[in-house]
């Protein structure tokens, strides 16, 4: 299984960036085309930009989330509807900062993972314990009640279609990376729950590790049996950094 190296912008970059990141990226990264799966995830605003400027290159353009209804009177949303409309074909879901700092609930997840496979939309679909939680020793009931709740709920048939991203929320952003035996540990517990939802096929569901990833710990990382790529924020925004970063997944 290939690895996928996804780069959440979060809310940065403008669309007048765009051009010069992908450049920069595109030519960084062109040896490594078919050795490892690429995907940038920018902000509404630059996804136009994004799309054009990695059409036809080996790097995949995703968003960030998106609304579980196609349209109506959501003011302020983005439908999943006119994400594919605009050529994008990722989007991330369920992110700790979408969780945490708006409330998202693993249902409200579910609903928009049902409508991003009803889109063809290929998503992630994060999970990740708070510090406390880690402290109380709650590590694997949370990612089990995450997955029961917000993945699993699509069935075996979408589920092996998702991708699955392990983001313990103290990692993120923090510069506080989980070990390489951190990660496996809660990776291999995941793998344990999608060989319980989708026995063999379970094998071919990628798990990523995401939580302050750099170009100096991806590689470790990485090399463990069930980390299948790495979602990376911060240092996704700098091109050099983020191909680096690539390469340690080819
Ligand atoms: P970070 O963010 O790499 O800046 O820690 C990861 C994420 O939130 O996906």
């Amino acid at each position: 299984m290939k690895n996928l190296v996804a780069g959440n912008w979060k809310m940065h970059l403008s669309p007048g960036e765009v051009a010069g990141y992908a450049g920069r990226f595109i030519s960084g990264t062109a040896d490594l085309a078919g050795k490892v799966d690429l995907l940038v995830c920018p902000s509404f605003p630059a996804l136009p930009a994004a799309v054009a400027a990695f059409r036809g290159t080996h790097v995949a353009v995703g968003a960030q989330n998106m609304h579980q209804e196609l349209s109506g009177a959501f003011t302020g949303e983005v439908s999943g509807a006119a994400l594919v409309d605009l050529g994008v074909g990722w989007v991330i879901l369920g992110h700790s900062e979408r969780r945490h700092v708006y409330g998202e609930t693993d249902a409200l997840v579910l609903a928009k993972l049902k409508r991003a496979h009803e889109l063809g939309l290929r998503p992630i679909v994060c999970v990740g314990e708070l510090l406390e939680e880690r402290d109380r020793g709650e590590t694997e009931a949370v990612l089990g009640r995450q997955f029961y709740q917000s993945l699993a709920g699509v069935g075996p048939t979408l589920a092996v279609k998702t991708v699955l991203a392990y983001e313990p929320v103290w990692a993120i952003g923090t510069g506080r990376t989980a070990t390489p035996e951190t990660a496996q540990e809660a990776h291999s517990f995941l793998r344990r729950l999608l060989r319980e939802t989708l026995d063999r096929a379970a094998e071919g569901v990628r798990i990523l590790y995401g939580g302050s990833v750099k170009p100096d710990n991806a590689r470790e990382l990485m090399a463990q049996a069930d980390v299948n790529g790495v979602l990376v924020g911060g240092a996704s925004l700098d091109p050099e950094k983020f191909a680096a970063i690539a390469r340690a997944g080819a």
